[in-house]
């Protein structure tokens, strides 16, 4: 029998994160605040995306919700295609330990915990056994092997963030969320963070997506999503820093 020659279709690229009309508001009545207005969004797996818009725009609180850390007041989030709203909330604590990395501004790191011992708590909390090899390459991979007894208190502001973005990573996640993680550090230390987290994009096809201020950490990623007060409001693929930066500049007006 003659092979029939099929047109292939390129295979689509599979959505680590979806959201669909997602709206938060907190309080009600006429102090209610509408941090989120209709968002939707789609992130491709092995995608770096950065968010950035005006302080107040509904970055933290769409992170938040793109994590299962908080509920949407309406609209749905899928996360490898779980949809959070269908789970329970001990549905999804377990869905969160195992899929999502949540790297925050502030490290929160516990003060009496060694570095080793924050990093290995998701697992820990969750009674899973560490895979040591992936907790050496994690620390090599950070720069930290040499400091995995020292507490918080006995690294800089850098070094703990680099805790904890080895912790977001302990237990491969489906993503890794960031919100801010160089707003509380010199640029210096930044620019080791930012190419942690590209890195870690590059070696472990980790989809990441970064909530920053700085133009040139958005200019590493794949795409950035401009927020204003509450919308996607702009999109640029593989943009430069001079262009993420008119954005701003527009968005900010
Ligand atoms: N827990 C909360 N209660 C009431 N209002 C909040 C709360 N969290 C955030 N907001 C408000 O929602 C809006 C968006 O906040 P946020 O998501 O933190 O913005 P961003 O991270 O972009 O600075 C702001 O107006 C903020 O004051
Ligand atoms: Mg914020």
């Amino acid at each position: 029998m003659a092979a029939v020659e099929q047109p292939v279709a390129p295979a689509p690229a599979t959505v680590a994160v979806q959201a669909r009309a997602l709206t938060r508001r907190y309080g009600d009545g006429s102090t209610a605040v509408d941090a989120l207005r209709g968002v939707d969004l789609d992130i491709r797996e092995h995608e770096l995306v950065a968010i950035m818009g005006p302080s107040g725009s509904g970055k933290s609180t769409l992170m938040h919700l793109l994590a299962g850390l908080d509920r949407p007041t309406s609209g749905t989030v899928t996360v490898g295609g779980t949809e959070l709203s269908t789970l329970s909330d001990a549905q999804l604590t377990l869905l969160r330990r195992k899929a999502i990395g949540f790297v925050f501004q502030f490290f929160n790191l516990l003060p009496m915990l060694d570095a080793e011992e924050n990093v290995l708590l998701p697992l820990s909390i969750s009674g899973e056994k560490p895979d040591a090899g992936w907790l050496d390459e994690l620390f090599a991979r950070v720069g930290l092997s040499e400091r995995r007894h020292h507490r918080p208190a006995e690294l800089s502001g850098g070094e703990q963030q680099r805790v904890a973005i080895a912790r977001a990573l302990i237990s491969r996640p489906t993503m890794l969320l960031a919100d801010e993680p160089t707003g509380n550090l010199d640029s210096a230390t930044s620019s080791g963070i930012l190419e942690l987290m590209r890195d870690s994009v590059e070696a472990y096809g980790q989809t990441t997506v970064m909530v920053t201020h700085d133009p040139r950490a958005a200019a590493t990623a794949h795409r950035v999503l401009f927020i204003a007060d509450g919308l996607i409001v702009k999109e640029l693929a593989a943009a430069s820093a001079a262009e993420v930066l008119a954005v701003m500049g527009d968005i900010s007006a």
